[in-house]
């Protein structure tokens, strides 16, 4: 069995990164999403809410798992038994960023972990969770950039 992780801030989730979980399921037995608190990051929804919108979202994937965890990835990956870390490529941008992380990982992680580059749907390519925020937090539209549960959770709680 063939376990995969899709890590991140998620905040909040987007069509671009469901779009690479909804990938990624198909191509691994077990996908666990898991939520990091980034501490270079401003959050705007707590890691519970992140965490309660992400179950929400993807209670339909039978395969999909979603946990949070904290400090460095390499011991997270190992401690759990992971095969293959999973990320998203939007750009050119995202690879100097992603090729030093993985390389860096390769070192931490136990030797039969891969990082294993998805590349984005050009359709979300534009589309980060700091844009979104950003949009929605100056009154723009946000339809179509997140899944219609956040769209919801976000109406809900009016952040
Ligand atoms: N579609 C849409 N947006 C995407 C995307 C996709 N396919 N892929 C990435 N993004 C966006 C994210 O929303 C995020 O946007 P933001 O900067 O506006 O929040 C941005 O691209 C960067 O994503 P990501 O690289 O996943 O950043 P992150 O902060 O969410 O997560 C970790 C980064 C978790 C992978 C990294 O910080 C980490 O490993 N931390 C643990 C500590 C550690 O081990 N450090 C040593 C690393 S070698």
């Amino acid at each position: 069995m063939t376990k995969a992780l899709y890590t991140g801030s998620f905040d909040p989730l987007t069509n671009g990164h469901m779009n690479i979980i909804e990938r990624a399921a198909r191509l691994y037995d077990e996908l666990t999403v898991g939520i990091i608190e980034n501490p270079h990051k401003l959050a705007l929804f707590t890691l519970e809410e992140r965490e309660e919108m992400m179950r929400e979202t993807l209670k339909d994937f039978d395969n999909v798992k979603v946990d949070h965890f904290s400090g460095l990835l390499a011991n997270y990956v190992n401690e759990n038994k992971f095969d293959v870390v999973v990320r998203g490529l939007r750009a050119t941008m995202d690879f100097e960023y992603e090729i030093q992380m993985a390389q860096m990982n390769a070192r931490l992680f136990d030797s039969s972990v891969e990082t294993v580059f998805l590349m984005t749907d050009p359709k979300y390519s534009f589309i980060s969770s700091s844009v979104v925020k950003e949009v929605h937090q100056l009154g723009g539209c946000i339809d179509g950039l997140v899944p219609d549960s956040i769209l919801d959770y976000i109406k809900r709680s009016a952040k």
